[in-house]
């Protein structure tokens, strides 16, 4: 495309990193080699049957195929509140603090569009998920990086937060992808008293709250109604319907209306077999998780052997879908190991450097491959020790 018909909003906006490492994996493969994708956080596992069959079931509903409610159905949104009533122990109004979504990524851009004015600053995590920066900046916004690192135990260092003046929005997201470290109440109070004292927006993105976490925290638990705070949450992973596409948001009243605005320009709702699908998956019970999390378990043992036959560690506790890990001092940068798995094992692992510059020494392992996989990996990598 010719250069200067691209919008301004796009400057300094580059191609999703996965994208791109899609089509370089894509050629690989046609070339006649196998890359083994440990990096893409797609679960493989399926969604419950109960989904697929209340997807069937829905078919046949008499209005299936028309527009429904940009808030989704009722009983969908109910179907949210009960779900966070059960496993997150805190209230919903399912009327004015549910908001069903097509995932969370598109949260992102919906309070971005809606909330951002040009040149507000928001503060992003680093390392954190890409689109918080992109979306931000596509709103026009500045992005200011806030450190997670060993050293902060990958906490927000609220002193030095303390200091900076007329944020409007903060991103965090605990569970944290790529680090796997996980929230707790004490933090997620501290984050509502910082709202509070800065009125400050704050955003929890909690897509990974039911992977191999022992329980689920959210930045709702201790907020007021008129506190300034939002979470997004997903089932792309809590029930393996990552291409499904559903997710929500809750939180402040007037802050999901304000959203409502900008979404409504947007789409035209949800398929409604998809949001029956949904609620049977929201009603699945505690075993369902259980269930993927012992798959989950194995996997991870593997994938630690692995960390240690590449001569990598893992330097601090971890829940979610991903393994964090940091490279042996030999290899100085992360970007430049992961070419070197490539080439050697064909195995295509990112470097922690795609979710910004503070995981240059890092990569990080999916879990959303099945056990022969990464039987397959630990030979590979032992034939050529
Ligand atoms: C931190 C984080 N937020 C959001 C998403 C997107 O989730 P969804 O599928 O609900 O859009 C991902 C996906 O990988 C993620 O890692």
């Amino acid at each position: 495309m010719v250069d200067s018909l691209k919008s301004k909003r796009l400057s300094g906006v580059g191609e999703y990193y996965f994208s791109k490492k899609l089509k370089q994996i894509e050629e690989l493969n046609k070339a006649g080699h196998q890359v083994l994708n440990l990096g893409i956080g797609s679960p493989d596992l399926k969604p419950p049957q109960s989904v697929q069959d209340a997807l069937i079931a829905g078919l046949e509903e008499s209005n299936a195929n028309q527009y429904q409610s940009y808030k989704g159905i009722p009983e969908l949104r109910e179907a949210f509140a009960s779900w966070y009533q059960t496993y997150f122990d805190l209230s919903l109004n399912p009327d004015q603090e549910v908001l069903p979504l097509i995932g969370s990524k598109e949260g992102i851009m919906h309070i971005s569009m809606s909330l951002l004015n040009e040149r507000d600053k928001v503060l992003v995590p680093n390392p954190g998920y890409p689109t918080y920066g992109a979306a931000s900046k596509i709103a026009g916004a500045e992005v200011i990086h806030y450190t997670l690192n060993e050293n902060n135990n990958y906490l927000p260092d609220f002193d030095e937060l303390e200091l900076l003046e007329n944020v409007k929005l903060m991103w965090v997201n605990y569970p944290h992808m790529p680090t796997g470290t996980d929230g707790s109440e004490e933090l997620f109070q501290r984050l509502v008293n910082f709202s509070r004292k800065k009125g400050i927006i704050i955003v929890n993105d909690n897509p990974y709250g039911f992977i191999l976490t022992n329980e689920q925290n959210s930045l709702l638990k201790h907020r007021h109604e008129s506190d300034l705070v939002l979470e997004l949450n997903s089932l792309s992973k809590s029930h393996n319907m990552a291409g499904w596409r559903v997710g929500l948001i809750s939180g402040n009243p007037d802050l999901i209306q304000t959203i409502l605005t900008f979404k409504s320009n947007m789409d035209s709702g949800q398929f409604k077999p998809i949001m029956r699908a949904a609620i049977a998956a929201l009603n699945e019970p505690k075993s369902w998780y259980d269930q993927i999390n012992s798959e989950y378990r194995k996997r991870r043992e593997k994938v630690l052997e692995i960390v240690d036959l590449i001569d990598c560690k893992i330097t601090n506790k971890q829940v979610g879908m991903f393994v964090w890990t940091k490279i042996s001092t030999k290899h100085q940068q992360a970007e430049l190991f992961a070419d070197h798995l490539l080439e050697e094992y064909k195995i295509f692992v990112p470097p922690g450097s795609v979710f910004g510059s503070e995981g240059g020494q890092y990569i990080r392992f999916s879990l959303c491959s099945d056990m022969p996989v990464w039987n397959e990996v630990i030979n590979r990598i032992k034939e050529k020790k």
